[in-house]
């Protein structure tokens, strides 16, 4: 790590304390340090603190004129290998996701292509609040790292979800997205995302609850890692992840075509698509009116895609997810074998705020070998980044 530069911003929350340990483990770590401190940020903890710590100037004012870099919002933003703000206010996250840039900290923020992470900290109701959940979201959009807030005590005296997430968390996560970029570099990625549509006449379709955020958060990821990724999805209203050839589709068979004419080049196939296992046995070309107080539909069986590539040649490293709502680990495993699969990504769709159209998602990763790895409740930013890690590890294998 020592030849990586992490831009610390702090601003004003009681948690800016806490931002002195996450400072100090990173330097530790051989990491340089380069602490932007926001004006509220000053009244909580003093910059000399954090010079202290780091043996880095710290910058407080954009405006001051002796300075050790040029402009500095641009220098540091050019500099960093990665900017962590921690804490962050639901004011600076306003700012960040409305593109406002009126202090060192937002312009630099504003000015750099590094990966940016952010550890809320703030009252339960501020961070419930539908703004500032629309503006966590349009950062996660961005690809922004967001880790906690937690449950736990708050500075009010309450218990909530608002707490600064533990900072061994924080650095532990720094470390891992400093680690392992390009790692991917030169290998092609086929991914498959969100729920099939099948059609029922011009209007209906069968459909299921699938947002796509899965496999996006994975495209997007092994983009960043270097590879080359092919995104082929279905129905959803995420917006196309820049870098990444996307294939649109609509039903099971188109899907599963899309898989057969791409496989052949791929050296890793993830399917993350929810797939209709079934669809209408006719598709109706006029929309069907109503008439009778029943209406039977037959439906006949989709093709399996993941199963379907078991045969092929070359074969890829080939990796499939499992939404179960019961008997999670079994079920999961008798699919890893039933599609002869890598891995399997255990999915339990019936836990609160995880899975099917959540933004976190909690897993377990099963290997061949029947070795389970369960990880806690996670951005699916984050999930995705410990697939790829795994499958990083397989190909060197
Ligand atoms: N899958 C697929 N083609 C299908 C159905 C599923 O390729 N027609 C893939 C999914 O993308 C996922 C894995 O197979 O990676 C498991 O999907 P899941 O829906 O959990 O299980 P199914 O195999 O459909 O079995 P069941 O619905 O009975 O649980």
């Amino acid at each position: 790590m020592s030849n990586k530069t992490v831009v610390l911003g702090v601003t004003g929350s009681i948690a800016a304390y806490k931002a002195v340990d996450v400072a100090s483990q990173l330097t530790q770590r051989g990491i340089n340090v380069e602490v932007i401190l926001t004006e509220a940020a000053t009244h909580f903890v003093t910059p000399l603190t954090f010079r202290s710590i780091t043996a880095r100037p710290v910058i407080t004012d954009m405006f001051r004129l002796a300075s050790v870099f040029s402009v500095e919002h641009v220098a540091l933003a050019e500099a960093a290998d990665l900017i962590v703000i921690a804490p962050a206010t639901a004011n600076i996250i306003a700012k960040l996701a409305g593109g406002i840039a009126d202090d060192s900290l937002t312009c630099t923020v504003l000015a750099t292509a590094a990966p940016i992470v952010i550890a809320p900290a703030m009252h339960t109701g501020m961070y419930e609040n539908s703004v500032t959940q629309r503006n966590l979201a349009e950062l996660r959009r961005r690809d922004f790292t967001i880790i906690g807030p937690i449950h736990g005590r708050l500075a009010s005296g309450g218990i909530g979800l608002g707490r600064f997430a533990p900072p061994s968390e924080i650095v532990t996560t720094i470390c891992h997205l400093l680690s392992r970029r390009k790692d991917l570099i030169g290998k092609q990625i086929l991914i498959t995302a969100a729920g099939t549509h099948e059609a029922i006449d011009p209007v209906r379709y069968i459909g299921n609850r699938s947002s796509g955020k899965m496999g996006y958060a994975l495209a997007a990821a092994a983009r960043d890692r270097g590879a080359h990724v092919q995104l082929i999805s279905a129905p959803t209203s995420l917006p196309k992840p820049l870098g990444v050839e996307v294939i649109d589709v609509q039903t099971a068979a188109e899907m599963s075509s899309a898989v057969s004419e791409k496989i052949s080049r791929a050296d890793i196939l993830i399917m993350a698509a929810a797939v209709a296992d079934y669809c209408p046995v006719k598709i109706r070309k006029r929309k069907v009116k109503k008439a009778d107080q029943r209406w039977d539909l037959t439906l006949k069986r989709t093709p399996d895609i993941l199963a379907e590539t078991a045969g092929c040649s070359p074969r890829p490293l080939r990796i499939g997810f499992a939404a179960e709502t019961e008997n999670l680990l079994r079920n999961a495993e008798a699919k890893l074998n039933q599609k002869d699969l890598d891995l399997i990504i255990a999915n339990d769709i019936t836990i609160p705020g995880s899975g099917f159209g959540a933004d976190k998602n909690q897993v377990a990763i099963i290997d061949r070998s029947g070795d389970i790895e369960e990880l806690p409740l996670l951005d699916k930013t984050e999930v995705a980044q410990r697939v790829l890690d795994r499958a990083v590890k397989l190909l060197a294998e």
